[in-house]
Protein backbone atom coordinates (compact mmCIF):
# COMPACT_ATOMS: atom_id res chain seq x y z
CA UNK A 1 0.00 0.00 0.00
CA UNK A 2 1.20 2.81 -1.04
CA UNK A 3 2.13 6.13 1.45
CA UNK A 4 -1.38 8.30 0.43
CA UNK A 5 -3.41 5.24 0.91
CA UNK A 6 -2.07 4.05 4.14
CA UNK A 7 -2.92 8.14 4.99
CA UNK A 8 -6.29 7.60 3.80
CA UNK A 9 -7.00 4.88 5.48
CA UNK A 10 -5.83 5.53 8.89
CA UNK A 11 -8.10 9.04 8.52
CA UNK A 12 -11.12 6.56 6.96
CA UNK A 13 -10.82 3.90 9.54
CA UNK A 14 -11.13 6.46 12.60
CA UNK A 15 -13.76 8.68 10.62
CA UNK A 16 -16.13 5.59 10.24
CA UNK A 17 -15.88 5.41 14.01
CA UNK A 18 -17.20 8.36 14.43
CA UNK A 19 -13.80 10.61 14.60
CA UNK A 20 -13.69 14.60 12.80
CA UNK A 21 -10.57 14.04 10.43
CA UNK A 22 -9.20 17.68 11.35
CA UNK A 23 -6.40 18.83 8.85
CA UNK A 24 -3.04 19.62 10.14
CA UNK A 25 -2.16 22.17 12.02
CA UNK A 26 0.86 24.62 10.86
CA UNK A 27 4.55 23.68 12.19
CA UNK A 28 4.77 27.02 14.11
CA UNK A 29 2.25 26.34 17.11
CA UNK A 30 0.50 28.95 18.90
CA UNK A 31 1.53 27.71 22.11
CA UNK A 32 4.44 30.46 22.65
CA UNK A 33 6.80 28.30 24.88
CA UNK A 34 7.63 25.58 22.13
CA UNK A 35 9.29 26.64 18.77
CA UNK A 36 7.64 24.21 16.28
CA UNK A 37 5.04 21.78 16.74
CA UNK A 38 5.89 18.17 17.95
CA UNK A 39 3.33 16.06 18.27
CA UNK A 40 -0.64 15.85 16.97
CA UNK A 41 -1.52 16.61 20.20
CA UNK A 42 -0.83 20.33 20.54
CA UNK A 43 -3.33 21.75 18.54
CA UNK A 44 -5.65 20.32 20.64
CA UNK A 45 -4.19 20.95 23.96
CA UNK A 46 -6.97 22.89 25.22
CA UNK A 47 -9.45 21.00 24.43
CA UNK A 48 -7.77 18.34 27.05
CA UNK A 49 -7.98 20.62 29.23
CA UNK A 50 -11.61 21.20 29.21
CA UNK A 51 -12.71 23.88 26.85
CA UNK A 52 -15.35 22.68 24.45
CA UNK A 53 -13.69 21.52 20.97
CA UNK A 54 -15.60 22.88 18.16
CA UNK A 55 -15.22 19.64 15.97
CA UNK A 56 -16.41 16.80 18.76
CA UNK A 57 -14.97 15.01 21.50
CA UNK A 58 -13.03 12.29 18.62
CA UNK A 59 -11.12 13.86 16.08
CA UNK A 60 -8.17 12.16 14.16
CA UNK A 61 -5.56 14.07 12.13
CA UNK A 62 -2.05 13.35 10.08
CA UNK A 63 -0.12 16.02 11.37
CA UNK A 64 3.26 17.75 10.08
CA UNK A 65 5.44 16.94 12.89
CA UNK A 66 9.49 18.23 13.77
CA UNK A 67 11.49 17.13 16.15
CA UNK A 68 14.94 18.68 16.55
CA UNK A 69 15.36 16.42 19.91
CA UNK A 70 16.35 13.43 17.73
CA UNK A 71 18.86 15.40 15.94
CA UNK A 72 21.97 12.87 16.81
CA UNK A 73 19.77 9.81 15.37
CA UNK A 74 19.26 10.56 12.33
CA UNK A 75 20.75 8.52 9.70
CA UNK A 76 19.81 5.36 11.16
CA UNK A 77 16.69 3.37 9.66
CA UNK A 78 13.89 4.94 11.98
CA UNK A 79 14.34 8.40 13.19
CA UNK A 80 13.25 11.61 11.33
CA UNK A 81 13.70 15.26 12.25
CA UNK A 82 11.15 15.97 9.95
CA UNK A 83 7.31 13.25 9.82
CA UNK A 84 4.26 12.81 9.93
CA UNK A 85 2.18 11.48 12.67
CA UNK A 86 -0.90 10.12 12.57
CA UNK A 87 -3.13 10.28 15.60
CA UNK A 88 -6.87 10.09 16.90
CA UNK A 89 -8.03 11.72 19.72
CA UNK A 90 -10.87 11.72 22.75
CA UNK A 91 -11.77 14.77 24.90
CA UNK A 92 -13.60 13.24 27.57
CA UNK A 93 -15.06 10.33 25.22
CA UNK A 94 -13.15 6.91 25.04
CA UNK A 95 -10.30 6.05 27.42
CA UNK A 96 -7.98 3.24 28.03
CA UNK A 97 -10.51 0.43 26.67
CA UNK A 98 -12.18 2.13 23.85
CA UNK A 99 -8.66 3.68 22.77
CA UNK A 100 -6.76 0.12 22.67
CA UNK A 101 -9.40 -1.66 20.93
CA UNK A 102 -9.09 0.70 18.02
CA UNK A 103 -5.59 0.32 17.93
CA UNK A 104 -5.35 -2.56 17.36
CA UNK A 105 -8.46 -2.98 15.28
CA UNK A 106 -6.82 -0.70 12.48
CA UNK A 107 -3.20 -2.75 13.09
CA UNK A 108 -4.88 -5.94 13.37
CA UNK A 109 -8.32 -5.89 11.14
CA UNK A 110 -7.89 -3.10 8.99
CA UNK A 111 -4.14 -3.16 7.82
CA UNK A 112 -3.57 -7.16 8.76
CA UNK A 113 -0.72 -6.91 10.95
CA UNK A 114 0.59 -9.82 12.48
CA UNK A 115 -0.12 -9.41 16.27
CA UNK A 116 1.84 -12.18 17.22
CA UNK A 117 5.33 -9.96 15.74
CA UNK A 118 3.99 -7.35 18.17
CA UNK A 119 4.85 -6.63 22.10
CA UNK A 120 3.38 -3.65 24.84
CA UNK A 121 4.77 -1.58 26.93
CA UNK A 122 2.88 -0.23 29.85
CA UNK A 123 4.01 2.23 32.56
CA UNK A 124 5.21 0.55 35.83
CA UNK A 125 4.40 3.18 38.17
CA UNK A 126 7.05 4.92 40.38
CA UNK A 127 7.04 7.55 43.60
CA UNK A 128 4.37 9.99 42.12
CA UNK A 129 2.00 8.05 39.61
CA UNK A 130 0.32 4.70 39.92
CA UNK A 131 1.82 1.26 37.93
CA UNK A 132 -0.96 1.34 35.01
CA UNK A 133 -3.10 -1.76 35.79
CA UNK A 134 -5.77 -0.94 33.79
CA UNK A 135 -4.11 -0.83 30.46
CA UNK A 136 -2.53 -4.24 31.73
CA UNK A 137 -5.73 -5.89 32.06
CA UNK A 138 -6.81 -4.63 29.02
CA UNK A 139 -4.18 -5.82 27.16
CA UNK A 140 -4.48 -9.26 28.34
CA UNK A 141 -8.43 -9.42 27.98
CA UNK A 142 -7.81 -8.76 24.67
CA UNK A 143 -5.46 -11.89 24.19
CA UNK A 144 -1.74 -10.49 24.72
CA UNK A 145 0.57 -13.25 26.89
CA UNK A 146 1.91 -11.38 29.45
CA UNK A 147 5.00 -12.25 28.42
CA UNK A 148 4.78 -9.95 25.19
CA UNK A 149 3.56 -7.02 27.87
CA UNK A 150 7.08 -5.15 29.32
CA UNK A 151 6.46 -3.00 32.79
CA UNK A 152 8.43 0.13 31.88
CA UNK A 153 9.75 3.66 33.56
CA UNK A 154 8.22 6.57 33.28
CA UNK A 155 11.14 7.80 30.76
CA UNK A 156 9.66 5.07 28.05
CA UNK A 157 6.61 5.14 29.07
CA UNK A 158 4.73 8.58 30.17
CA UNK A 159 4.18 10.70 28.05
CA UNK A 160 3.98 14.90 27.86
CA UNK A 161 3.56 17.77 28.62
CA UNK A 162 4.72 19.86 25.36
CA UNK A 163 6.35 23.12 26.82
CA UNK A 164 6.10 24.76 30.41
CA UNK A 165 2.44 22.67 31.31
CA UNK A 166 -0.34 20.20 30.21
CA UNK A 167 -1.88 17.31 29.86
CA UNK A 168 0.03 14.40 30.52
CA UNK A 169 -0.18 10.83 31.12
CA UNK A 170 0.95 6.77 31.04
CA UNK A 171 1.30 5.39 27.66
CA UNK A 172 0.69 1.94 26.07
CA UNK A 173 3.33 1.83 23.17
CA UNK A 174 3.04 -0.78 20.83
CA UNK A 175 6.19 -2.23 19.28
CA UNK A 176 6.37 -4.68 15.77
CA UNK A 177 9.32 -6.32 15.35
CA UNK A 178 11.27 -4.49 17.56
CA UNK A 179 9.86 -1.07 16.19
CA UNK A 180 7.86 1.28 18.35
CA UNK A 181 5.18 2.45 15.87
CA UNK A 182 2.51 3.58 17.86
CA UNK A 183 2.05 5.74 21.24
CA UNK A 184 -1.25 6.04 23.26
CA UNK A 185 -0.74 8.45 25.58
CA UNK A 186 -3.81 8.62 28.61
CA UNK A 187 -3.64 12.07 29.82
CA UNK A 188 -5.29 11.84 33.38
CA UNK A 189 -2.76 14.43 34.39
CA UNK A 190 -1.91 18.10 34.71
CA UNK A 191 1.32 19.07 35.27
CA UNK A 192 1.93 22.48 36.28
CA UNK A 193 4.92 24.59 35.53
CA UNK A 194 6.24 23.68 38.60
CA UNK A 195 6.29 19.98 38.17
CA UNK A 196 3.29 19.44 40.13
CA UNK A 197 1.09 17.00 38.85
CA UNK A 198 -2.92 17.15 39.10
CA UNK A 199 -5.40 14.98 38.30
CA UNK A 200 -7.18 15.76 34.98
CA UNK A 201 -11.35 16.51 35.70
CA UNK A 202 -11.49 15.00 32.05
CA UNK A 203 -9.73 12.36 30.63
CA UNK A 204 -8.42 12.43 27.21
CA UNK A 205 -6.62 9.94 24.66
CA UNK A 206 -3.70 11.23 22.47
CA UNK A 207 -2.23 8.69 19.98
CA UNK A 208 0.47 9.35 17.87
CA UNK A 209 1.23 6.39 14.92
CA UNK A 210 4.51 7.65 12.72
CA UNK A 211 3.54 7.21 9.24
CA UNK A 212 7.00 6.71 7.73
CA UNK A 213 7.12 4.27 9.84
CA UNK A 214 4.12 2.35 9.41
CA UNK A 215 5.11 2.85 5.97
CA UNK A 216 7.95 0.54 6.35
CA UNK A 217 6.57 -2.23 8.31
CA UNK A 218 3.38 -2.16 5.51
CA UNK A 219 5.48 -1.77 2.58
CA UNK A 220 8.26 -4.42 4.41
CA UNK A 221 11.32 -2.29 3.62
CA UNK A 222 15.16 -2.55 5.47
CA UNK A 223 14.34 1.06 7.11
CA UNK A 224 12.12 4.43 6.47
CA UNK A 225 14.52 5.27 3.66
CA UNK A 226 13.39 2.73 0.95
CA UNK A 227 9.61 3.74 1.52
CA UNK A 228 7.79 5.67 -1.36
CA UNK A 229 7.97 9.00 1.23
CA UNK A 230 12.02 8.62 1.11
CA UNK A 231 12.78 6.54 -2.54
CA UNK A 232 12.81 9.84 -4.75
CA UNK A 233 15.10 11.84 -2.89
CA UNK A 234 17.28 8.84 -1.87
CA UNK A 235 17.73 7.84 -5.73
CA UNK A 236 18.73 11.12 -6.73
CA UNK A 237 21.92 11.62 -4.27
CA UNK A 238 24.98 9.34 -5.15
CA UNK A 239 27.77 8.28 -3.26
CA UNK A 240 28.63 5.19 -0.89
CA UNK A 241 27.79 7.22 2.09
CA UNK A 242 24.58 5.78 3.24
CA UNK A 243 24.29 7.81 6.44
CA UNK A 244 25.09 10.84 4.68
CA UNK A 245 22.60 10.23 2.40
CA UNK A 246 19.88 9.71 4.38
CA UNK A 247 20.69 12.76 6.88
CA UNK A 248 20.48 15.04 3.43
CA UNK A 249 17.05 13.46 2.65
CA UNK A 250 15.20 14.08 5.72
CA UNK A 251 16.97 17.79 6.23
CA UNK A 252 15.63 18.61 3.03
CA UNK A 253 12.27 17.99 3.20
CA UNK A 254 12.26 19.48 6.88
CA UNK A 255 13.74 22.47 5.02
CA UNK A 256 10.99 22.71 2.50
CA UNK A 257 8.39 22.31 4.89
CA UNK A 258 10.04 25.36 7.11
CA UNK A 259 10.39 27.36 4.70
CA UNK A 260 7.04 26.69 3.41
CA UNK A 261 6.06 28.26 6.51
CA UNK A 262 7.70 31.12 5.86
CA UNK A 263 10.45 31.00 8.07
CA UNK A 264 13.92 32.22 6.83
CA UNK A 265 17.56 31.42 7.99
CA UNK A 266 18.54 33.36 10.59
CA UNK A 267 21.02 33.27 13.66
CA UNK A 268 17.84 33.04 15.99
CA UNK A 269 14.87 30.44 17.25
CA UNK A 270 13.37 28.49 14.19
CA UNK A 271 15.86 30.35 11.79
CA UNK A 272 18.57 28.95 13.65
CA UNK A 273 17.04 25.66 13.25
CA UNK A 274 16.65 26.16 9.73
CA UNK A 275 20.09 27.67 8.94
CA UNK A 276 21.71 24.62 10.87
CA UNK A 277 20.13 22.45 8.75
CA UNK A 278 20.80 23.29 5.56
CA UNK A 279 24.24 24.06 6.49
CA UNK A 280 24.57 20.64 7.86
CA UNK A 281 23.07 19.61 4.17
CA UNK A 282 25.52 21.24 2.75
CA UNK A 283 28.53 20.28 4.82
CA UNK A 284 27.31 16.43 3.88
CA UNK A 285 27.14 16.92 0.07
CA UNK A 286 30.89 18.30 0.22
CA UNK A 287 31.29 14.85 2.16
CA UNK A 288 29.43 13.01 -0.69
CA UNK A 289 31.53 15.19 -3.43
CA UNK A 290 28.10 16.13 -5.02
CA UNK A 291 27.89 19.45 -6.40
CA UNK A 292 26.80 22.83 -4.83
CA UNK A 293 23.96 23.07 -6.54
CA UNK A 294 23.07 19.58 -6.22
CA UNK A 295 20.84 20.31 -3.15
CA UNK A 296 17.87 22.69 -4.31
CA UNK A 297 17.13 20.11 -7.15
CA UNK A 298 16.19 17.71 -4.75
CA UNK A 299 13.32 20.17 -3.34
CA UNK A 300 10.94 19.41 -6.37
CA UNK A 301 11.30 15.54 -5.31
CA UNK A 302 10.22 16.68 -1.87
CA UNK A 303 7.15 18.77 -3.47
CA UNK A 304 6.66 15.68 -5.95
CA UNK A 305 5.68 12.94 -2.78
CA UNK A 306 3.51 15.42 -0.94
CA UNK A 307 2.27 18.07 -3.25
CA UNK A 308 -1.25 16.34 -3.36
CA UNK A 309 -1.55 16.28 0.28
CA UNK A 310 0.33 19.51 1.37
CA UNK A 311 -0.56 21.82 -2.28
CA UNK A 312 1.31 24.94 -0.78
CA UNK A 313 4.95 23.55 -0.75
CA UNK A 314 4.39 23.06 -4.61
CA UNK A 315 2.87 26.78 -4.87
CA UNK A 316 6.26 27.52 -2.48
CA UNK A 317 8.30 26.03 -4.60
CA UNK A 318 10.72 28.53 -6.47
CA UNK A 319 10.37 30.56 -3.15
CA UNK A 320 12.03 27.20 -1.20
CA UNK A 321 14.60 27.33 -3.48
CA UNK A 322 15.79 30.39 -3.70
CA UNK A 323 16.28 30.46 0.02
CA UNK A 324 18.25 27.54 0.30
CA UNK A 325 20.20 28.88 -2.84
CA UNK A 326 21.07 32.09 -0.87
CA UNK A 327 21.45 30.10 2.27
CA UNK A 328 24.18 28.59 0.32
CA UNK A 329 25.74 31.12 -1.38
CA UNK A 330 26.41 32.65 1.85
CA UNK A 331 28.18 29.49 4.07
CA UNK A 332 29.77 28.32 0.60
CA UNK A 333 32.19 31.01 0.69
CA UNK A 334 33.02 30.29 5.12
CA UNK A 335 32.94 26.71 3.82
CA UNK A 336 36.02 27.11 1.28
CA UNK A 337 38.13 28.38 3.67
CA UNK A 338 37.48 25.95 6.14
CA UNK A 339 38.08 23.19 4.15
CA UNK A 340 41.14 24.96 3.87
CA UNK A 341 42.26 25.34 7.68
CA UNK A 342 41.15 21.49 8.22
CA UNK A 343 43.59 20.56 5.67
CA UNK A 344 46.52 22.19 7.55
CA UNK A 345 45.10 21.28 10.63
CA UNK A 346 44.64 17.74 10.11
CA UNK A 347 48.01 17.59 9.14
CA UNK A 348 49.16 17.63 12.44
CA UNK A 349 47.40 14.56 13.58
CA UNK A 350 43.57 14.11 15.43
CA UNK A 351 41.69 17.09 16.00
CA UNK A 352 42.10 18.83 18.74
CA UNK A 353 38.98 20.48 20.81
CA UNK A 354 40.18 23.94 19.98
CA UNK A 355 40.67 23.42 16.73
CA UNK A 356 37.52 21.77 16.52
CA UNK A 357 35.92 24.69 18.00
CA UNK A 358 37.82 27.30 15.73
CA UNK A 359 36.34 25.67 12.76
CA UNK A 360 32.70 26.71 14.51
CA UNK A 361 32.95 29.24 15.73
CA UNK A 362 35.18 30.95 12.46
CA UNK A 363 33.80 28.76 9.61
CA UNK A 364 30.46 27.92 10.90
CA UNK A 365 31.62 23.80 10.58
CA UNK A 366 29.11 21.81 12.12
CA UNK A 367 30.86 19.65 14.67
CA UNK A 368 30.10 16.59 12.75
CA UNK A 369 31.49 17.94 9.58
CA UNK A 370 34.43 17.66 11.03
CA UNK A 371 34.17 14.16 12.72
CA UNK A 372 33.06 12.90 9.01
CA UNK A 373 35.87 14.79 6.92
CA UNK A 374 38.17 13.36 10.40
CA UNK A 375 36.65 9.67 9.37
CA UNK A 376 38.10 10.12 6.24
CA UNK A 377 41.88 10.23 7.40
CA UNK A 378 41.18 7.73 10.02
CA UNK A 379 41.72 10.59 12.60
CA UNK A 380 39.76 11.03 15.78
CA UNK A 381 38.05 14.44 16.94
CA UNK A 382 38.43 15.40 20.84
CA UNK A 383 34.52 15.71 21.57
CA UNK A 384 34.88 16.32 24.93
CA UNK A 385 37.86 19.20 24.23
CA UNK A 386 35.08 20.83 21.93
CA UNK A 387 32.30 20.77 24.06
CA UNK A 388 34.81 22.71 26.92
CA UNK A 389 35.76 24.87 24.39
CA UNK A 390 32.54 25.56 23.47
CA UNK A 391 31.86 26.37 27.15
CA UNK A 392 34.15 28.63 28.03
CA UNK A 393 33.16 30.58 25.13
CA UNK A 394 29.88 30.72 26.30
CA UNK A 395 31.13 31.99 29.83
CA UNK A 396 33.60 34.76 28.30
CA UNK A 397 31.00 36.04 25.73
CA UNK A 398 28.31 36.30 28.91
CA UNK A 399 29.79 39.81 30.67
CA UNK A 400 29.49 40.90 26.74
CA UNK A 401 26.14 39.63 26.78
CA UNK A 402 24.74 41.03 30.28
CA UNK A 403 26.16 44.77 28.62
CA UNK A 404 24.62 44.49 25.43
CA UNK A 405 21.51 42.89 26.62
CA UNK A 406 21.22 42.78 30.52
CA UNK A 407 22.72 46.25 32.40
CA UNK A 408 24.45 49.48 30.75
CA UNK A 409 27.20 49.09 32.80
CA UNK A 410 28.18 51.43 35.67
CA UNK A 411 30.11 54.65 33.71
CA UNK A 412 26.75 55.07 32.15
CA UNK A 413 25.54 58.44 32.92
CA UNK A 414 22.30 59.74 34.46
CA UNK A 415 20.34 60.16 31.28
CA UNK A 416 21.30 56.61 29.83
CA UNK A 417 19.80 55.36 33.35
CA UNK A 418 16.30 56.57 32.75
CA UNK A 419 16.48 55.11 28.95
CA UNK A 420 17.17 52.20 30.68
CA UNK A 421 14.13 51.70 32.38
CA UNK A 422 12.38 53.59 29.78
CA UNK A 423 13.66 50.23 28.27
CA UNK A 424 11.73 48.22 30.45
CA UNK A 425 8.64 50.46 30.25
CA UNK A 426 8.51 50.15 26.45
CA UNK A 427 9.03 46.76 26.14
CA UNK A 428 5.86 45.98 28.39
CA UNK A 429 3.53 48.42 26.44
CA UNK A 430 4.53 46.47 23.61
CA UNK A 431 3.81 43.05 24.79
CA UNK A 432 0.49 44.83 25.89
CA UNK A 433 -0.63 46.16 22.57
CA UNK A 434 1.00 44.01 20.04
CA UNK A 435 0.27 41.02 22.26
CA UNK A 436 2.64 38.86 24.06
CA UNK A 437 4.80 37.46 21.12
CA UNK A 438 6.44 40.36 21.28
CA UNK A 439 9.95 39.63 22.63
CA UNK A 440 13.16 41.09 23.04
CA UNK A 441 15.90 40.85 20.53
CA UNK A 442 18.01 43.60 21.28
CA UNK A 443 18.62 46.89 23.29
CA UNK A 444 21.58 49.53 22.58
CA UNK A 445 21.31 52.49 24.86
CA UNK A 446 23.17 55.96 23.80
CA UNK A 447 22.87 59.37 25.83
CA UNK A 448 20.51 60.63 23.75
CA UNK A 449 18.17 57.61 22.57
CA UNK A 450 17.22 54.29 23.12
CA UNK A 451 16.85 51.59 20.28
CA UNK A 452 15.21 48.43 21.02
CA UNK A 453 14.56 45.09 18.99
CA UNK A 454 11.82 42.93 18.97
CA UNK A 455 10.09 40.20 17.46
CA UNK A 456 6.80 41.21 15.69
CA UNK A 457 5.77 40.31 12.20
CA UNK A 458 4.23 43.40 10.91
CA UNK A 459 4.89 47.07 10.55
CA UNK A 460 3.23 48.61 13.09
CA UNK A 461 0.25 50.92 12.92
CA UNK A 462 0.15 54.54 13.48
CA UNK A 463 -2.39 54.11 16.16
CA UNK A 464 -0.61 50.76 17.44
CA UNK A 465 2.49 53.77 17.99
CA UNK A 466 0.16 55.99 19.44
CA UNK A 467 -1.28 53.51 22.09
CA UNK A 468 2.27 52.12 22.91
CA UNK A 469 3.33 55.88 23.55
CA UNK A 470 0.19 56.68 25.53
CA UNK A 471 0.61 53.84 27.29
CA UNK A 472 4.17 54.44 28.46
CA UNK A 473 3.95 58.42 29.44
CA UNK A 474 0.44 56.93 31.59
CA UNK A 475 3.14 54.85 33.42
CA UNK A 476 5.48 57.78 34.01
CA UNK A 477 2.82 59.76 35.58
CA UNK A 478 1.87 56.79 37.82
CA UNK A 479 5.03 57.42 39.20
CA UNK A 480 5.48 54.09 39.89
CA UNK A 481 8.24 52.63 41.96
CA UNK A 482 11.38 50.82 40.98
CA UNK A 483 11.97 47.67 42.91
CA UNK A 484 15.25 45.44 42.76
CA UNK A 485 15.46 41.80 44.08
CA UNK A 486 18.62 39.11 43.80
CA UNK A 487 16.91 35.59 43.31
CA UNK A 488 18.06 32.73 41.58
CA UNK A 489 17.42 32.48 37.88
CA UNK A 490 14.68 29.85 38.13
CA UNK A 491 12.66 31.93 41.17
CA UNK A 492 12.70 34.73 38.86
CA UNK A 493 11.46 33.05 36.02
CA UNK A 494 9.08 31.35 38.07
CA UNK A 495 7.68 34.88 39.51
CA UNK A 496 7.08 35.75 35.96
CA UNK A 497 10.30 37.77 35.23
CA UNK A 498 10.49 38.10 31.42
CA UNK A 499 14.22 36.73 30.34
CA UNK A 500 16.28 36.22 27.01
CA UNK A 501 18.91 34.23 26.41
CA UNK A 502 18.44 32.03 28.55
CA UNK A 503 21.10 29.61 29.05
CA UNK A 504 23.51 32.55 29.42
CA UNK A 505 22.33 33.86 32.67
CA UNK A 506 24.26 33.25 36.21
CA UNK A 507 22.97 31.27 38.34
CA UNK A 508 21.74 34.44 40.77
CA UNK A 509 20.10 37.25 38.42
CA UNK A 510 18.72 40.31 39.06
CA UNK A 511 15.33 41.60 38.67
CA UNK A 512 13.29 44.35 38.51
CA UNK A 513 10.36 45.65 38.70
CA UNK A 514 8.45 48.72 37.93
CA UNK A 515 4.97 48.87 39.93
CA UNK A 516 3.04 45.70 39.01
CA UNK A 517 3.80 46.57 35.23
CA UNK A 518 6.78 45.23 34.47
CA UNK A 519 9.16 42.31 35.89
CA UNK A 520 12.43 41.93 33.84
CA UNK A 521 15.74 39.76 34.79
CA UNK A 522 18.11 42.61 33.99
CA UNK A 523 21.70 43.84 35.05
CA UNK A 524 20.48 47.44 35.63
CA UNK A 525 20.94 50.21 36.96
CA UNK A 526 17.50 51.99 37.13
CA UNK A 527 16.43 54.90 38.37
CA UNK A 528 14.21 55.30 41.48
CA UNK A 529 10.86 56.43 40.70
CA UNK A 530 8.98 56.42 37.03
CA UNK A 531 8.00 60.16 37.40
CA UNK A 532 11.81 61.04 36.79
CA UNK A 533 11.72 59.69 33.52
CA UNK A 534 9.80 63.21 31.43
CA UNK A 535 8.16 62.29 28.23
CA UNK A 536 8.34 59.38 26.26
CA UNK A 537 7.92 60.30 22.35
CA UNK A 538 9.06 57.22 19.75
CA UNK A 539 10.69 58.85 16.94
CA UNK A 540 10.91 56.46 14.59
CA UNK A 541 9.45 52.30 14.19
CA UNK A 542 11.26 50.56 11.37
CA UNK A 543 11.99 46.60 9.85
CA UNK A 544 15.67 45.67 11.85
CA UNK A 545 15.54 41.97 9.79
CA UNK A 546 12.84 39.39 8.70
CA UNK A 547 10.44 39.40 11.30
CA UNK A 548 12.22 42.30 13.63
CA UNK A 549 10.66 45.64 14.76
CA UNK A 550 13.07 48.68 15.43
CA UNK A 551 11.89 51.62 17.76
CA UNK A 552 13.68 54.39 18.03
CA UNK A 553 12.69 56.16 21.22
CA UNK A 554 13.75 59.76 23.46
CA UNK A 555 12.81 61.25 26.60
CA UNK A 556 12.09 64.98 26.29
N1 LIG B 1 1.74 12.79 21.70
C1 LIG B 1 2.26 11.47 21.67
C2 LIG B 1 3.59 11.38 21.00
O1 LIG B 1 4.01 12.33 20.41
C3 LIG B 1 1.30 10.55 21.03
O2 LIG B 1 4.23 10.37 21.04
Amino acid sequence: MNSNKLRESFLKFFEKNGHKIVASSSLIPDDPSVLLTTAGMQQFKRYFLGEPSPYGNKVVSCQQSFRTSDIDRIGDKTHLIFFEMLGNFSFGDYFKEGAIKLAFSFLFEELKLNKQECYFTVFKGDKDTPFDKESFSILKKLGVPESKIKKMCRKENFWGPTGLEGPCGPTVEIYYKELEIWNLVFNEYFRDKHGKLSPLEQKGVDTGLGLERLAKVIQNKPSIFETDLFEPIMREISGKNERAKRIISDHIKACTFLISEGILPSNKDRGYILRRLIRRIIGLEKILGLSNNFLIGLVPKVVEIYQDIYPEIKSKEAEIMTVIQNEGERFEKALVKGLKQFEKISLKGNISGIDAFHLYDTYGFPLELTIELAEQKDLKVDKQGFESAFKKHQQISRAGIEKKFGGIGKQAGDESIKLHTATHLLHQALRQILGEGVKQMGSDITAERLRFDFSHSKKMTETEIKKVETLVNQKIKQDLKIKKEEVSYEKAIKSGALAFFKNKYPNKVNVYSIGGFSKEICGGPHIKRTSELGVFRIIKEESSGAGIRRIRAVLE
